[in-house]
């Protein structure tokens, strides 16, 4: 699908055995999704526009280049949190909305449970991060939150597995968004886990099996 960039650089997936393992401890589990999220930021960012500036080095002025406009991150709570701490390390700056959304266990529908959003949505970029898309619905969720406050021109999605269902759901409604992953997983299964995937993302991060 044209809208989704898989991330496969050697770092990621080296991270990605980590998280994969179900030996991994919740602590290493939690810093390897902070790392996870810095890596991710090389990726979505690769096409921001810099602008050109000048400083004076010891020796004499030149041409530097920068990157001054505002960037959102939007964590869709709770997993999310972990990519979010990572990102913000490569964009300090970033204003960052929390989307509270929970899978009902039973019937896999999303339910949103909180919004705290910047109020103007509408300067630079906002990267939407969930470190998973299982059925699509939670970030499609999020999604139709975030269009009811700005165009969703400059907005992408960075996550760490994707199922094909979640990917063909999220591009059904919303055609032009890029989705960032490290890897695009076989399936879910009938309990809604994406497979081979790595287990609960908030529960591994949280310790809250
Ligand atoms: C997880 C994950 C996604 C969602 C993906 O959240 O963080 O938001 O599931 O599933 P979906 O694509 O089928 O909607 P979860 O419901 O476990 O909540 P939590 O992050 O608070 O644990
Ligand atoms: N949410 C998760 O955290 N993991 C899955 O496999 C599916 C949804």
């Amino acid at each position: 699908m044209k809208n989704v960039n898989i991330v496969d650089h050697p770092f990621l997936l080296d991270r990605l055995r980590i998280l994969r393992d179900k030996n991994t401890t919740t602590t290493q589990f939690r810093n390897t999704v902070i790392e996870c999220g810095e890596i991710l930021s090389f990726a979505i960012s690769q096409d921001f526009p810099t602008k050109s500036v000048t400083v004076e080095t010891p020796l004499e002025f030149t041409k530097v280049f920068t990157m001054n406009y505002p960037v959102t991150i939007v964590a869709i709570l709770r997993a999310a949190l972990g990519m979010t701490e990572g990102l913000t390390r490569y964009f300090p700056d970033a204003r960052i909305g929390h989307i509270g959304i929970y899978r009902n266990e039973e019937t896999l529908k999303p339910v949103n449970y909180y919004c705290k959003m910047p109020s103007d949505l509408s300067a630079g970029y906002i990267v939407v991060a969930d470190p998973m898309i299982a059925t699509g619905g939670s970030l499609i969720a999020a999604l139709d939150v975030i269009a009811t406050m700005t165009t969703l021109d400059s907005l992408r999605i960075a996550t760490l597995i994707a199922a094909p269902e979640g990917i063909n759901a999220v591009s059904e409604k919303y055609p032009n968004i890029p989705i960032y992953t490290a890897a695009v997983d076989r399936e879910l299964n009938e309990l809604g886990y994406i497979v081979p995937g790595l287990g609960d993302a908030g529960d591994r991060q949280y310790g809250t099996f």
